[in-house]
């Protein structure tokens, strides 16, 4: 006899209201001061070192990071696009994902915004300065396009790896390997640190496979803490992962 596979979840009204509907992975981006908090970062002690922005999207990080000399390179699956291309598409992803946010005002903190208006303006902004500088960079290697689990850079390639809102949010389409092999590959470019943003999925439950994600780590000689951050958008978005390539 065959074994019949399990039900999947009955989705209901109320489960959906409790969590942002994510059918795809939203181009969707922050700006550089957004980034500092969530990821507790000194923009100052950046300076002249090698940043790499993995899942970067439409984010202006890399943008301003240059700007101030800092050496920053973004990587995101969608970077081999031409300019009119990234465009229609921040434009689909934007209206999409402020839609939700505006039907879901539970799902949100007002504690780095005072307002969902707020928070929009700030994202436009994000999104109109990474196109500026796109349209300038993609032809001097600022954007690469790579896709997690594998990053086309050097061992130990960058001071400072940062991830945000990629990993655990969409932890229902990535499965557990995905995010041990994703987790191990930041931290292999990496010669310092990996820092991912939030540790939670968009229902603010903290991802539950991180005791067994930290474990599996372990074995692999990368140690990890979860570290709380002065920051919260998404209820329960208060921490970041980071993770330390033990010196062999
Ligand atoms: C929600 S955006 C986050 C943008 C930015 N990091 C931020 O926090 O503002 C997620 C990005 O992940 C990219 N992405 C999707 N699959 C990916 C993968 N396998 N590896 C790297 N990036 C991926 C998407 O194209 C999208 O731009």
């Amino acid at each position: 006899m065959p074994t019949l596979a399990p039900p999947p979840p009955t989705i209901t009204s109320r489960t959906l209201s409790r969590q942002l509907d994510l059918p795809t992975v939203s181009f969707f981006g922050r700006t550089l001061e957004e980034y500092t908090r969530f990821f507790a970062l000194d923009v100052a002690a950046l300076h002249g070192r090698a940043v790499l922005d993995v899942a970067a999207g439409p984010s202006s990080f890399t943008a301003e990071a240059s700007k101030r000399g800092i050496d920053a390179v973004a990587v995101d699956p969608l970077y081999d696009r031409p300019l009119s291309e990234i465009t229609a598409q921040v434009r689909q992803d934007y209206d999409r994902m402020l839609f939700q946010m505006r039907a879901k005002p539970r799902l949100f903190r007002f504690k780095s915004f005072a307002s969902f208006d707020a928070a929009e303006t700030d994202r436009r902004a994000a999104a109109s300065r990474f196109l500026t500088d796109y349209e300038g960079n993609i032809r001097h290697g600022r954007y690469v396009r790579a896709s997690l689990p594998l990053l086309p850079f050097l061992d130990g390639a960058f001071d400072l790896v940062l991830c945000a809102h990629l990993l655990f949010i969409y932890a229902a389409r990535f499965d557990f390997e995905w995010h041990v092999e994703a987790c191990a590959e930041l931290a292999r470019v990496s010669s310092g640190e990996v820092r991912i943003h939030p540790v939670c999925g968009s229902d603010g439950k903290l991802y539950p496979e991180l005791a067994r994600l930290r474990e599996e780590l372990s074995t692999r000689g990368i140690s990890s803490n979860v570290v709380k951050v002065d920051y919260e958008f998404f209820n329960g978005a208060t921490s970041m992962l980071i993770l330390n390539p033990e010196e062999t």
